[in-house]
């Protein structure tokens, strides 16, 4: 179970994300982001932060602690934004926070270096969930006090989608060429070999225990919550055995646009290209 708190303030919208999460402050004295069960994308855009990043925090990759949080719309009253006023009227009850890295910066491949062995592991663990949302273009990280964290896993686990063909769509191989680290060597090989062994049925079985009923009530097919929380089990328990065989990875190239601020990037230490070349955009990359 998440720890569950309650919302005491609703601070700001972070306008860069799709579903337009909020920063709220909370009774326990935190500030959290929070992503709203009202949100377009839906419940099971929750359900699947919860148990990605429950999992990936469990196989030692840092992922901000999750909590979930009571909402009482009436805290928004305040807010101009007509649409975040909406978004917290169609809110009400149980949604998801995230602890607030404060100061942490977006990561960028210019400015932040990162092992093989780490860009293997969070290849790997991408590979596992299925997360078609950690590209160069929205790589879903943050860098605080020197460290890589990751965030944003509701665009993972595509079966859940569609149940009656889950066993099939988890089978599926995993395009890892638009990765964030793709470009870094990244040895998922090792990767496979620490992390594989570390999924169990008790550790899967774990954090799916860890979404709330609310977010899995109703489900078409399922006649019960703990039904459908088995369903994620099967699903990720045979594909962590041999996801790794089907991982694609391109040739690392780095003719990508850095996206950090200039004061950021113009000290980095270049790897293992010059910086000048990145402020380039080839040919291939200007057609995408
Ligand atoms: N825990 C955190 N601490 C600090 N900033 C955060 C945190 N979580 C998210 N952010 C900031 O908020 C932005 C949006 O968050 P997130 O990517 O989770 O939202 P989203 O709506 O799912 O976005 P997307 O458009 O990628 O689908 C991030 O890019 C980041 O700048
Ligand atoms: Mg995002």
């Amino acid at each position: 179970m998440l720890t569950e708190v309650t919302a005491t303030r609703y601070v700001t919208p972070l306008r860069e994300g799709g579903s337009l999460p909020g920063i709220v402050e909370a009774d326990d004295l935190g500030t959290y982001v929070m992503k709203f069960t009202g949100a377009g994308q839906g419940r099971k855009t929750l359900v699947a932060e919860v148990i990605c990043g429950e999992l990936g925090r469990r196989l030692g990759l840092r992922v901000p602690d999750l909590v979930t949080i009571q909402l009482d719309p009436v805290i928004g009253l305040s807010e101009p934004d007509q649409e975040v006023q909406e978004l917290l009227k169609a809110s009400g009850g149980l949604n998801l926070g995230m602890d607030f890295l404060p100061g942490s910066l977006g990561f960028d491949p210019l400015a932040y270096e990162v092992s093989a062995a780490e860009a293997g592991k969070v290849v790997w663990f991408d590979a596992l969930i299925n997360n078609v949302d950690r590209s160069w273009r929205n790589p879903n990280m943050l860098v605080w006090h020197g460290d890589l964290w990751l965030i944003d896993h509701g665009a993972t686990m595509i079966w859940h989608h569609n149940w009656p063909g889950a066993a099939a769509s988890a089978a599926k191989p995993y395009d890892a060429s638009d990765h964030a680290l793709a470009p870094f060597g990244p040895d998922v090989a090792a990767a496979a070999a620490e992390l594989a062994p570390l999924v169990t049925e008790e550790l899967l079985t774990e954090v799916a225990a860890d979404v709330p009923d609310e977010w899995l009530v109703d489900e078409p097919g399922f006649d019960s919550t703990d039904a459908l929380r088995r369903s994620y089990v099967e699903a990720l328990l045979p594909r962590a055995a041999t996801i790794h065989e089907r991982i694609t990875l391109n040739p690392p190239t780095k003719s990508r646009p850095s996206q950090a601020p200039g004061w950021l990037t113009e000290h980095a230490t270049p790897w293992p290209h010059a910086p000048k070349k990145h402020a380039q955009t080839d040919e291939k990359d200007a057609r995408r």
